[in-house]
């Protein structure tokens, strides 16, 4: 029997960075995961540099049950924190766009940062350890497990969500928190591309490798960034974003060209070039491919601009701003980033993470009911969830 002070089971962003602060503070802590390699979701992250963190974090960037959930934990530790940490490790950064922090060099230096930080305050890693059971005893819990019994006063649940199962994604923390009569919020995949209904495929695979700039709206939330076509539907940032506000049978607005006014430019083409044909014009906005693709695809005929009437024009713009789609699904966790849903915020204590009904036992990063946007705010999280919770296991 081994006894510790702190047991995490799951060593990703949260488990590892709460277990660092909590023995910084002196804790015997023990982290548990079973997966045969660790951190495989940071080293895949933002591409395998990592986007660590968001300059512009705020709790209204994460769905939440509980909108003001997150704010305690973020304000106590911000982003600016993390950026502090990273700097201190000399690790090189960058912003991409939009306030997203990535390593210039590799994904790899946030994992060995956190496993030094683990090393320095003496907090022990365990992989290819199996949790067989817990049970509660009167100060503490007493876990079966795959490499001997192990006791504890504290228990932190970081096993994250159910996204990418090959790197040890498991639904295991979600039964914790049943088996100690905690609320679980139903989960589904976000931040995960469309797939799309046969007839929109047949026409939209083609353009496969397109991307386009333009606004993805629904549910009354809109994002103005990237679209991409694949092979098997939509992705893209906007997709991404939108995908976790859409529920199955709903229709997504994309507007395609988001910053201007298509129509005023069409009506100046028609002015200044009547002979061109529709296509033409279109095609010093858009890629031709995508043009001679979706006119057809729009009901769009294609004819010289003085052809068209004013309201025909109206049509045209209309068909370009207001693309309404309703995709068939979505790609599911094989390539989702995050899970939407987990465990109840209702049941947390948002200063501590410590579950309100069971005293000792703690929920951090992706398992809860919090899920970021794209841009760096999940790990955000991981990282001010795990570090409150690690100021007092
Ligand atoms: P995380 O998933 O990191 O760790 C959970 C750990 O628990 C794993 O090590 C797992 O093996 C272990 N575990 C699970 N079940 C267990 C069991 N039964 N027993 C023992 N251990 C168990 N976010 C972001 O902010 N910026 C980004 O660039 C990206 N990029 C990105 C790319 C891809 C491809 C994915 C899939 C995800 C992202 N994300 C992201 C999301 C981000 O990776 C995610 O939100 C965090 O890793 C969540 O951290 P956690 O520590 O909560 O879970």
């Amino acid at each position: 029997m081994k006894n510790v002070d702190v047991i995490v089971i799951g060593a990703g962003a949260a488990g590892l960075f709460c277990a660092a602060q909590a023995a910084k503070r002196g804790r015997n802590v023990a982290v548990l995961d079973h997966a045969k390699r660790i951190g495989g979701k940071i080293l895949m992250s933002g591409g395998g540099r990592c986007n660590f963190t968001n300059m512009y974090t705020s709790h209204e960037n994460f769905l939440c049950g509980n909108p003001h959930f997150t704010k305690s934990a973020l304000s106590r530790y911000s982003q600016w924190d993390f950026i502090g940490l990273v700097a201190e490790y000399g690790i090189a950064y960058h912003e991409k766009t939009l306030g997203q922090l990535f390593c210039d060099d590799s994904a790899k230096d946030i994992l060995n940062m956190l496993l030094a930080e683990c090393k320095k305050a003496g907090a022990s890693v365990c992989q290819q350890c199996e949790i067989l059971s817990i049970e509660k005893l009167d100060a503490g819990f007493l876990l079966h497990t795959s490499q001997g019994e192990y006791q504890c006063e504290s228990l932190v649940v970081a096993t994250g969500g159910l996204s990418i199962p090959k790197l040890g994604a498991s639904p295991f923390g979600y039964q914790i928190a049943e088996q100690f009569g905690l609320k679980v919020k139903p989960t589904r995949a976000g931040l995960v591309p469309f797939t799309l209904h046969e007839q929109d495929k047949k026409i939209l695979s083609e353009l496969s490798g397109i991307s386009l700039d333009a606004s993805a709206n629904c549910n009354n939330v809109s994002f103005n960034e990237n679209i991409l076509f694949t092979h098997r539907g939509l992705s893209g940032p906007a997709v991404l974003q939108v995908s976790s506000f859409w529920q199955s049978g709903q229709t997504v607005e994309f507007d395609l060209y988001p910053n201007g006014d298509l129509l005023a430019q069409l009506q100046k083409a028609q002015h200044n070039q009547p002979d061109i044909q529709l296509s033409t014009a279109l095609g010093q906005i858009y890629p031709k491919r995508y043009v001679l693709a979706v006119l057809p695809y729009f009901n769009v005929a294609n004819k010289p601009l003085k052809q068209y009437q004013g309201k025909q024009l109206e049509q045209v713009a209309e068909a370009f701003h207001q693309w309404q789609l309703k995709p068939n699904g979505t790609e599911g966790y094989r390539t989702a980033e995050v899970t939407l849903g987990g465990v109840d915020t209702n049941e947390l204590s948002s200063k501590t993470m410590e579950a309100k009904k069971v005293s000792g036992l703690y929920f951090i990063g992706e398992v809860m009911d919090v899920t970021g946007w794209l841009g760096g705010y999940n790990f955000q999280w991981a990282w001010s969830s795990g570090w409150v919770a690690g100021q007092v296991v």
